[in-house]
């Protein structure tokens, strides 16, 4: 008898082996909660749904701080768990980071009053923001944030902050993270565009995929002490309020929801992702966290998202006292859950939303049925992380917590990521033996590499937890030698002012010494914030950092500018004056050293815009705009400012090296809705260095009953090569990453013409 064939099934035989016991676990899980339920008081189901800041349980005159050192208030603790039956405890004590230890005791002693003196001993689900790395735990690994990686075109660097991100949080004792970001960047206005991979969809979407994985695991699941439950946010359509602030009313089409903003809420679903927080902002006038079509229509029906829907900090109170469509507390828990919320983030008052939401429930205004909806979620999600089993994870059993293959990896992160805007006549790379002087307020601080969410939620604290780190100033010292490095801020932040406030420091003297080095390089860009302390008024470069690039460059020595930011600050009155341009964007604590590397020409700089870099602040249009935003002046006609004409486009940076590309072809002239096509495009290096190439394929639609946008991003790659080498590259397109949404919500490929770009190259494709 011939063996192959039963060979080749036993792979099957092996899968279908892990099918049905994952199927069998996850029936095991649902008949425990249906179970578990049937016990359930209703006060107790609705304490499940409630989640309280740390602060609240800690020793303390109030419920907003707590006395330092942290310790529990135990009768509070007792008070929230057995009382109220509280099901989940979030953040950290008086925004400061804690050693994984003391987050172990914390911890420990909460899962200890749940698990043995509550009735029904369930445990509580600790939630953070450990947005880029753990960024409450001290010591712990601090990757770039996620706009950063969205530069290095890799998603291998998006799923290595989250696996690491993911130990170090579980090594903390924590099981559940806010975390990724999948926000639609393109207003470069917003005060958090920095937490998300950038403007476009499908960069985000690939990107946020991998960090689920990341974060939930391939093989494993999240029942994985190595592995935490991802909290994907802020569903939808948090990013763009019209007046560019945060929290602030937003306008969106539904077929641009759908189109621009839904696409990478929806893949990291179809990943696996375990919860979902929702927009504390509003669209068209109505709060999202009281929106039953996008929270119960379109995330739970739509979607088929079975996880956790969680509010945002306040957001369920919000809707009284700032949003005003409910008349009290009361009123607005009830739209909130009937929208569909399943937990709400309180995070203070917690006797006043249990008390409320059960009386709701007595009336008849809230279905039980609804919080056993809410519940059910909610214990799912503790059971899939294992928290009956291991309750609380400690430090000793992680003795990969901030190692040095993670330390790698997040400098690798950001080597990959810093982009070079300009370099005239190729004066970058530096000679090791230049006479520099290193100026600007961003020299020499860690907090303007890390950005918010870094040890503290406004990453104030920063350069007190990261002193072993090199800030620019001192990577530039170690590599060069501190003799031939001269050192004047010129300009600094004020010290417990606004994170914009600046003033001149030292300004003539930065001016002086500018005259005896070969080199100025110029660290600008923003101090850290985030949320509503980082809205912004003006997107233009503050005026003195502004000034001291002019007063420097009037010096006639060659200026190279180091911008490190949240978000690209307008830049084009000085721009011409600079010799050569470095975005860091925030590449965290080894953003210094990898600068120095691209600086000196040990690493050869392959980071791209993940946005478009605006020149002026009337003018954020992304790169996926209509053909009306680019008109251009004829020839004697009028003179208007309507010209696409961003400081950068979205996708640029330059190499130390050169790249050709040739030989575009595609393997049909017509593209059928069943078969997708084969692109290949050669790319060869033509310079002297070996250096990595991102090659990104773009699609427009020439003509459609919409008015198109004049190229869309639709897959990438990156790729090193060494001087001379040449590779193909392959990419495969569908007739569904041709479409749009029409008015009416519906996906449609649309008979005509497309055209496929690769660097200078295109073709044209037909769909019939
Ligand atoms: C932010 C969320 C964050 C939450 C908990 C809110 O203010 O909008 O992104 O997860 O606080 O810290």
């Amino acid at each position: 008898m011939n063996k192959t064939p039963i060979a080749k099934l036993i792979p099957f035989v092996f899968l279908f082996f892990l099918f049905s016991c994952s199927v069998g676990k996850r029936d095991k899980i649902d008949q425990e909660i249906e179970s578990l339920l049937t016990k359930m008081t209703l006060e107790e189901k609705v304490g499940q749904m409630a989640q309280i800041t740390l602060d609240v349980i800690g020793k303390g005159d109030s419920r907003y701080n707590s006395y330092e050192p942290f310790s529990v208030d135990t009768a509070m603790l007792r008070k929230a768990i057995l009382e109220y039956h509280v099901g989940s405890v979030l953040n950290t004590t008086n925004n400061y980071a804690l050693p994984p230890a003391q987050w172990n005791e914390i911890i420990g002693f909460i899962q200890q009053v749940a698990m043995e003196e509550s009735r029904l001993r369930i445990p509580v689900v600790y939630g953070i923001d450990a947005i880029h790395g753990v960024t409450y735990t001290e010591g712990a690994t601090i990757f770039p944030q996620q706009i950063t990686l969205a530069a290095t075109f890799d998603p291998v660097h998006a799923y290595n902050m989250a696996r690491v991100t993911a130990y170090e949080t579980r090594a903390s004792g924590i099981p559940w993270n806010f975390s990724p970001v999948l926000d639609l960047g393109s207003d470069p206005r917003f005060s958090r565009q920095f937490e998300g991979f950038g403007e476009d969809p499908y960069l985000i979407g690939v990107m946020g995929e991998q960090m689920i994985l990341g974060y939930e695991g391939i093989t494993d699941s999240v029942n994985s002490p190595y592995k935490v439950a991802t909290c994907v946010k802020h569903f939808l359509g948090y990013a763009v309020p019209a007046s560019g602030k945060d929290r602030t009313p937003a306008y969106i089409p539904e077929n641009m929801l759908r189109e621009y903003h839904l696409e990478p809420f929806k893949k990291a679903i179809d990943a696996g992702a375990e919860s979902v927080m929702i927009n504390s902002g509003i669209i068209n006038g109505i709060s999202v966290h009281a929106n039953h079509k996008i929270i119960t229509e379109l995330l739970k029906e739509e979607l088929k998202f079975e996880g956790v829907v969680v509010s945002d900090w306040m957001d369920i109170i919000n809707l009284h006292t700032r949003d005003k469509i409910a008349v009290d507390n009361k009123e607005a828990i009830k739209l909130a859950i009937n929208a569909g919320i399943d937990m709400s983030m309180i995070p203070y008052e917690f006797e006043r939303f249990c008390q409320n939401l059960v009386a709701l429930v007595k009336e008849g205004e809230v279905k039980e049925s609804r919080v056993d909806d809410a519940v059910r979620r909610i214990l799912k999600m503790k059971m899939k992380l294992g928290l009956w089993e291991n309750p609380v994870t400690r430090i000793d059993d992680y003795p990969e917590f901030a190692s040095e293959k993670s330390a790698r990896e997040a400098y690798q992160a950001a080597a990959e990521a810093i982009t070079l805007l300009k370099n005239e006549n190729n004066m970058l790379p530096l000679s090791k033996s230049t006479k520099i002087l290193v100026t600007g307020p961003n020299a020499n601080s860690m907090r303007v590499l890390n950005g918010g969410w870094t040890y503290s939620w406004q990453g104030e604290k920063t350069d007190h937890y990261a002193q072993q780190y090199n800030t620019i100033l001192e990577a530039i010292q170690h590599k060069v030698g501190a003799v031939n490095v001269k050192y004047v801020p010129g300009v600094s932040y004020v010290e417990g002012g606004h994170y914009y406030e600046d003033k001149e420091d030292r300004f003539g003297e930065a001016i002086r010494q500018a005259k005896n080095v070969d080199v100025v390089v110029l660290c600008l860009g923003e101090n850290s914030y985030t949320e509503k302390p980082g809205d912004l008024n003006d997107l233009t470069l503050s005026h003195n950092q502004l000034n001291l690039a002019k007063e420097l460059a009037k010096t006639g020595k060659p200026v190279v500018m180091v911008l490190s930011e949240g978000r690209p600050r307008c830049i084009s009155a000085i721009e011409p004056l600079m010799a050569g341009i470095v975005l860091t964007y925030l590449p965290g604590n080894y953003g210094g050293d990898a600068l120095a590397d691209i600086l000196f020409g040990d690493v050869n700089p392959s980071g791209k815009l993940p946005y478009t870099y605006p020149s002026y602040p009337n003018s954020l249009v992304t790169y996926y705009h209509k053909p009306a935003e680019e008109q251009k002046r004829a020839e004697g006609a009028y003179i208007y400012e309507s010209d696409y004409n961003p400081q950068y486009e979205f996708g640029f940076g330059l190499n130390y090296t050169s790249f050709e590309y040739s030989n575009l072809r595609i393997s049909s002239e017509t593209i059928d809705k069943n078969k997708p096509v084969e692109i290949f495009v050669d790319i060869m290096n033509t310079g002297s260095r070996s250096g990595k190439e991102v090659v990104m394929l773009y699609t427009s639609d020439l003509y459609a009953s919409i008015t198109p946008d004049v190229k869309r991003l639709r897959r990438f790659t990156k790729i090193e090569l060494e001087p001379g080498e040449k590779k193909t590259v392959k990419f495969e397109l569908n007739a569904r990453d041709l479409a749009f949404i029409t008015p009416d919500g519906k996906w449609v490929t649309e008979p005509g013409d497309f055209e496929i770009k690769t660097g200078s190259l295109k073709q044209t494709i037909k769909y019939e």
